[in-house]
This record gives structure tokens, sequence and C-alpha cells, in this order.
């Protein structure tokens, strides 16, 4: 790849709204880089989504020179500087070692070239300096920009997966954002990695972190399809996969603005898993509970529910087939599954539609409290989404007859 001259690099920084506060603070001569990511994305002319910094020195040094508010946050040496809007990532270039396979690193002050040697591919080891005679320039290990204009996701040691096997989902990700090639000596060491179950070494937060992610990109699909080619998915569990994306791709496109894709795309791609074991799975893996139960509800109920909705006829037989409380996610499946009109009149439009009256109306019409208020109401209801109650007056008749009806 073409390395831009350093006035147009730093062009491409400045036209970001988070480099403004960042380049007007930086002292003189530092020794401050943008790095990985932001690197990648800026050369690929994308829009970096946060601007990670390393200094080779004294970070606390550099933060209050640039006058922001300096956050420490691990034993990595992990910090943040908050300059007004903006937040970013600052670190102190560093070597890494494993203690043992999947083990945290441990971490040693070192030259940036060094750290960036201990990164997870080439394409996300370039730094840009930011500041200083150099600014502009980029710094990167051999064979990074040759990587990046190839469209190739290399690792930068055989013993990088090993070392750290959360980055083998990051591969996935990286493979379906980008829509890279995994470098052949790459996917061998990956092959060797996930034959030796190098997963199973790092806790179940650390690969459930990196899963969320990868179900969080902006198009979920390629990420997990990505996954599945790689063979990545049956590490986390022997039955999951995505195998079916145009299905994928029917559902997301479902799914209303309220609706979590990534819990979509994770219910996807664990239809084949159990209830009870989707559920542990999720759990070992420290998925929170309302996405662990959204994903689950999702991927074990998606098929009865569209047989329930194919055969529902009015509206208010669509709302009494999905009932109270479904989630959009398990509702979009199910539609995708071949009862596609019928979640998308719920999703778009009756799920919205609500009682003009409520429980003390009925109460107050003379009704006394117990099941009979509900009953009116649900029918009350029905009759609104069928178009048969067109205004207040008419709710309330409704609920009473039924009400009255059925008590
Ligand atoms: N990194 C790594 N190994 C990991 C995680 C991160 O080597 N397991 C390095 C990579 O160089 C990466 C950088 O740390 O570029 C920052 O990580 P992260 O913020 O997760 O990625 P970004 O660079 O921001 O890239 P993106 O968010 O676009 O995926």
């Amino acid at each position: 790849m073409d390395v831009p001259p350093p006035a147009e690099l730093l062009e491409r920084v400045r036209s970001l709204r988070a480099a403004g506060p960042l380049l007007a603070g930086l002292p003189d001569a530092s020794d401050v880089y943008l790095v990985g990511g932001a690197v990648r994305d800026l050369l690929l002319h994308r829009t970096p989504h946060e601007l990670d910094l390393v200094v080779d020195g004294d970070v606390a040094e550099i933060a209050a020179a640039l006058g922001g508010e300096l956050r420490l946050y691990d034993r990595f040496g992990t910090s943040t500087v908050r300059l007004g809007d903006f937040t970013y990532d600052i670190a102190r270039s560093r070597r890494e070692t494993y203690a043992h396979p999947g083990a945290l690193p441990d971490v040693t002050p070192a030259p940036l070239d060094v750290d960036l040697l201990r990164r997870d591919f080439t394409v996300n080891s370039l730094a840009a300096a930011l500041a200083g005679p150099e600014a502009g320039v980029i710094r990167f290990p051999s064979g990074a920009l040759d990587d990046l204009a190839l469209g190739r996701l290399r690792v930068l040691h055989d013993g990088s997966f090993r070392d750290d096997p959360t980055r083998m989902l990051r591969l996935a990700r990286y493979a379906g954002r980008l829509g890279f090639a995994v470098e052949p000596h790459t996917r061998e060491l990956l092959d060797d990695a996930l034959a030796a179950g190098a997963l199973t070494t790092v806790s179940g937060s650390r690969a459930g972190a990196e899963l969320r992610l990868l179900a969080s990109e902006l198009d979920p699909i390629a990420a997990l399809v990505s996954a599945g080619e790689l063979g990545i998915d049956r590490a986390i569990h022997p039955r999951l996969h995505l195998d079916d994306p145009e299905l994928a791709g029917r559902a997301l496109s479902l799914l209303p603005a309220d609706g979590r894709r990534d819990r979509l795309a994770l219910a996807l791609a664990a239809r084949e898993i159990p209830e009870h074991e989707l559920a542990a799975l999720l759990e070992s893996l420290a998925f929170e509970a309302p996405d662990r139960d959204a994903i689950v509800a999702a991927a074990t109920r998606a098929p009865e529910l569209a047989r329930r909705l194919r055969a529902a006829q009015r509206p208010s037989q669509i709302a009494a087939a999905i009932g109270p409380g479904a989630r959009p996610e398990l509702v979009a499946l199910a539609g995708a599954l071949g009862a596609e009109r019928e979640a998308s009149e719920w999703l778009t439009r009756l799920r919205e539609i609500k009682l003009e009256i409520d429980g003390s109306d009925l109460i107050a019409a003379g009704l006394s409290q117990g099941p009979a208020v509900g009953r009116g109401l649900a029918a009350a209801l029905a009759a609104k989404l069928d178009g048969l109650a067109r205004d207040r007056a008419a709710e309330l008749a409704e609920a009473l007859r039924a009400a009255n009806d059925s008590g």
C-alpha cells in the first residue's frame, strides 16, 4: 500500500471530529502515536470509531500536558484520557509476556516498535506519529502495509493464538468486517490452536466478551459466517453455527429499530442448541440475564411461533399467538421462518396499539376487582386490534360485555 505523505495523513487525522482537541493540545516533541484500528481505517479510507494512543514515555506527563483527565484502569497500564467531549485510550508502549497460554499478559515498558510486534494482526499494528518532527509518519512491522493493501489477516508471530486465544474470534470479526482473507500460515496456526482446544484456556467471560463484539458488528451475519468458515464457532459449542445466511438476512430485515441485532444474530447461530444447553452456555460465557433470555427465547421458540402465526387470521389472533411480553428478536426470527406478513404486521403496527381504558375504568363502571377485569381488557384490546372498537366508549362497552359475559 502506498503510504500517504505525512502531511496528508495528518490531514486525514485532523478531519476526524475526535482528533481536534487532541492535536491542539499535544506538546510538540512528544512521542505520541495513534495506533491499531484507527490507523488501519484511515489508510483504508474508513472512519475509525475510536482513537487509541500509545506514548513512548510517561503517559501521565502527556495527559497533564493535554490538560485532560487521566484515569488508570488496570495492571496493564491501560488508561483513558478525557478531553472535552472525547475520551481516548492511552497506554505506555510495552512488551507483553504470557505466563501460560491464555493467561492475561504481564507487561513491561518497551519502545514503540516492540509494542507493535506484540499485537494481534499486522493490519492492527500500524502507528502514526502525531507530534514532533515525525508527525504524520507511519511506523509498522515488516509486511504490514502489504497485508493491508492485499486484504490479508496475518499474525505477527506463531504463538499469537496460543498466547491469546481470543484473537481467534477477533480474526473472524475482522475477516467479516473488512472482507479480508486469512493468510495461509495464519490459517494453519489457527487450525492448530483450535485442534489443541486453545479457547478452553481463557475464561468464559473473556471468550464471551469477544463473541459479543463479534455479534455487535455492523454486519453480524458476515462476522458469524467468517467464524463458521474458520471453524471458530464450533470451538465455542459444537452446534453453534450460522448455517443459513439468507434466513439471517430476512430475520434482521424484519427487526425494528428497538430490536437488538446482536441478540438476533446469536439466536440464529444457536438454533440447533437445545434450550437448557444454550442457557447454560450463555451463562458460562457471562451473558447478562436479559441478553441470555432473549437469545434463548428467539433461538428455541421461533419455529413454534412461526407455525402459530401462519395459522392466525385476524390481527387479534396474531397478537394472541405472540402473547404478552414477546421480544422483537423472537418475532423477527419467527417471521423469517415463514410468517413474514404476520410478524411484520405485529412488529410495525399491532404491538403499538394500546387501549385508552384501563382497569380503573371498568371498576368505576361497576365491576369488582378480579379476573373479570383482565378478561374484559383483553377482549377490548382484541376488538381494537381487529378494528371493532374505534373509540374509548367502544372499548369500554366491549370490555364490560366480555367481563359480564364470561363472569
Ligand atoms: N490488540 C491485540 N490483541 C488483542 C486485543 C487488541 O493485539 N487481543 C491490539 C490490536 O493492535 C488492536 C488494539 O490492541 O488494534 C486495540 O484493540 P481494540 O480496541 O479491540 O481494536 P481496535 O484497534 O480499536 O480495532 P476495532 O475496534 O476496529 O476492531
